[in-house]
Formats: structure tokens, C-alpha cells, sequence
């Protein structure tokens, strides 16, 4: 392929550290992968990890459950726990973030506190969730972006007050990759006794969180971006003394204390996250969880961020050489990997570099280019030569 042989005679300019995990992804064979935050790539050890999933469940079948796939789950908990400094006793498996995100909203009381503040910025899911509730009282706060970049957190915590229960937002946005200082943001939701709950979807795996550090009450993160673990597989934290306290009225076998009395009679709550699981969680994500955290563990977040920045900062620099002028904060430390760069009929032209095989995605107004540990400069230089190329016809 043109694109393949392209790269192969040129130089691999600004190779760094973390590079040689790129033969492990082989989508990089003949293409250019700059979208992990919608998708992370897929590797070989997640690859072989679902394959041994599979392979248990062809030789061993329903046996497999008590000791191999049982422990998994407890293993995928921990692992999920250390990412983000928590314990696995407040880590939840989930499906999806959305799931995740009724388990807690479901809940709180809005009796007394019926506001939930969040942002003009948050991934709609997040915001769906109470917007849905209006019949219940629950009233949507959101705090508008002066720049859609980021919100000032002065701004959120004005927003708070004795009628709110939860303040929910991003860590990383989705739409500017902005950073949000979420101990910060957690401090002004507790000065007046309300909740905060983090949408870490885009950050967990690609900037480094400390939950305890952030002092947050809920996180919600999970394997398809930056943790490269796929579809179908997220989880919540929740921290220690909330969990034991919180009683859930989303309900299913998997949050029950004697899971295997199968008593119909009486639900006895887990006392701790596990509560807040519903039913049998798909092995098959699980597995490829547990492949996609081997990178992650192996390499560390904090050495993934220091070799992010700096392409970021490339990207960044190599779009304004040519002309574009892309939506990221302002200061650098708080810009993540993601970068905006404005383009009319994004997805016509995401659609046109895919089929040159170039991958990136389209939201509102941006082409939206996300480079991880695996990409280097000339992923950069490939596929904002193609934009500019096809911009200027
Ligand atoms: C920040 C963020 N939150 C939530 C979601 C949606 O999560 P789910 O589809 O698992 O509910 C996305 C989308 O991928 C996202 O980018």
C-alpha cells in the first residue's frame, strides 16, 4: 500500500522511548492510528488474552467459573483499582459508563438536594442521565464553557449550593482535551455538603489519577480508549465509606452478599462497590481488559504522559506550521492527547483520510487527532499532510 511504502522510505522522525511497543500494534502495518480516544488500538497481548478466554471456554466450559473466570473478575477490580490509587473493594465492574452512571444516579436522595450541576462540555451520556430524571424533581444545572476549551471552576462552584446533591463532570473533555483540576472541583462541591463525580473516560490510562489525592466521591472510567481494553467493559469507583453507606435500587445477583444462596426471599447488599453490580459481566471483555492493562502496568501512566506531551506538543505545532489553528488549553500542562483542529464537514473528511488509511474522527466543527504512546511524529506529519491536501482542494 502507497502509505506503507511511503513511511517505510522516510525516516522515523521523533522516535522516542515507548515506540518499540508499536510493532505490537498491528494496525500500524498500513495505517495511520491517531484516535485513541475514541478506540485504543489493538494489541497482541490483548489479542492473546481473549484467545485464552475462548480457549477455556471451549475446553472447560461452565467449570472454568469457579476458579479461573471468578478470579479474573477479582483480579480485573484490583488491576482497575491500582490505575487510579484506589482499593478493589470500591471498584464496580460495568458494561458501559452509562450503566455505571444509573447505578449512582439511581441512588441519591434528591428529596432535599434535587440539583445536579454539571457542564456545557460533558459527554451527553453523563448529562442524559438526570436530564432524564425532570419527572423525579431533579434539576440540570450545566455551567457554560466560555471558550468550549475548559470551564473555570469558580464558575462550578458558584453553581453549587444547599440544593445540590452531585456536581458531575469530566476529567479530560472530549472535545478539547482539556484537563479539569478535579480536586478542585471536588472541594467546591463538598463545601456545601453536595457530591462529585467524575466522567474519567478519557483520562484513566492517558493522564495519571489518584482518586484518593482528588478526593473525588465517584470515577467512572473503562477499557475502550486509553486503557485499551475495548468495548463493553467500565467500572466505578466509589469511595470506601460512601459504598458501604449508599444503598442501590438498581439490583442484580452479582451485588448480592450470598450471590450462590440464590435466596428469591431477601437482597443482602455487598459492603462494599460490588453492591453496585448488576448481573453476569462478558468474559470476553473482561479477558481483553486484562490484555490492553499489561501495557499499561508494564509501562506506567506517568511515562505514557511524559511521552504524550510531547506529541502532543508536536502535533500541535506541526498543525499551526500549516495553517490550522487548533482548539486545545491554553498552558500545556493542561492539554491532554487529543487536539481539535478545525475543519468544515468533519466527517466527510475524517471519512476521505480513512480511506487513505489514515484513522481519526469527526466531532462538531473539528477533526479530531489523538496520538498514545504508540504513535510517533510521522503519524503526525502523514496525517496533517492529507487534511491540508484534501482542505485545500
Ligand atoms: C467522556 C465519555 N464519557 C462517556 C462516554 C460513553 O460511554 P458509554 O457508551 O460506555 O456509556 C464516552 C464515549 O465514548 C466518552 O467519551
Amino acid at each position: 500500500m502507497m502509505l506503507a511504502s511511503g513511511l517505510a522510505a522516510r525516516s522515523q522522525a521523533g522516535m522516542h522511548r515507548l515506540a518499540r511497543y508499536r510493532t505490537e500494534f498491528p494496525i500500524f502495518r498500513d495505517k495511520i492510528y491517531l484516535n485513541t480516544c475514541s478506540l485504543g488500538a489493538l494489541g497482541e497481548r490483548t489479542r492473546r488474552k481473549v484467545a485464552e478466554f475462548l480457549d477455556l471456554w471451549q475446553s472447560r466450559g461452565a467449570s472454568a467459573w469457579y476458579d479461573v473466570w471468578w478470579a479474573a473478575l477479582g483480579e480485573l477490580r484490583a488491576r482497575y483499582g491500582r490505575v487510579v490509587g484506589a482499593a478493589p473493594e470500591t471498584i464496580a465492574l460495568a458494561p458501559s459508563i452509562s450503566v455505571a452512571l444509573t447505578a449512582v444516579a439511581e441512588a441519591l436522595d434528591y428529596a432535599r438536594r434535587p440539583k445536579v450541576v454539571v457542564t456545557s462540555l460533558e459527554f451527553p451520556t453523563v448529562v442524559y442521565q438526570w436530564l432524564s430524571k425532570a419527572r423525579r424533581g431533579v434539576e440540570v444545572v450545566t455551567v457554560e464553557s466560555p471558550d468550549q476549551v475548559t470551564v473555570p471552576v469558580e464558575a462550578i462552584a458558584r453553581a453549587v449550593d444547599e440544593r445540590t446533591a452531585l456536581v458531575a463532570t469530566s476529567h479530560v473533555y472530549f472535545t478539547s482535551g482539556a484537563i479539569q483540576d478535579i480536586r478542585a472541583v471536588a472541594e467546591a462541591a463538598h463545601a456545601r455538603g453536595a457530591l462529585c463525580l467524575i466522567d474519567a473516560y478519557q483520562s484513566v490510562g492517558q493522564v495519571p489519577v489518584d482518586v484518593r489525592a482528588a478526593r473525588v466521591d465517584f470515577l467512572v472510567a473503562g477499557g475502550l480508549k486509553w486503557l485499551l481494553g475495548g468495548t463493553g467493559i467500565t467500572f466505578l469507583y466509589i469511595r470506601e465509606e460512601l459504598a458501604r453507606r449508599l444503598e442501590p435500587t438498581t439490583a442484580g445477583w452479582f451485588g448480592h452478599k450470598q450471590q450462590f444462596a440464590f435466596d428469591p426471599r431477601r437482597v443482602e447488599f455487598h459492603d462494599d462497590a460490588r453492591r453496585f453490580e448488576l448481573g453476569t459481566p462478558a468474559l470476553a471483555a473482561v479477558y481483553a481488559q486484562l490484555g490492553g492493562l499489561e501495557y499499561l502496568d508494564e509501562i506506567g501512566v506517568p511515562a505514557i504522559r511524559d511521552v504524550t506531551a510531547g506529541l502532543v506538543e508536536d502535533l500541535i505545532a506541526r498543525a499551526g506550521a500549516l495553517g490550522f489553528r487548533p482548539k486545545v488549553a491554553e498552558r500545556p500542562d493542561d492539554r491532554s492527547a487529543i487536539v481539535m483542529v478545525p475543519a468544515p464537514d468533519p466527517a466527510r473528511a475524517v471519512r476521505h483520510l480513512a480511506e487513505g488509511g489514515v484513522i481519526v474522527d469527526a466531532r462538531p466543527g473539528h477533526v479530531r487527532l489523538s496520538p498514545f504512546f504508540y504513535n510517533v511524529q510521522d503519524d503526525h506529519v502523514t496525517a496533517l499532510e492529507r487534511l491540508a491536501t484534501y482542505l485545500s482542494h
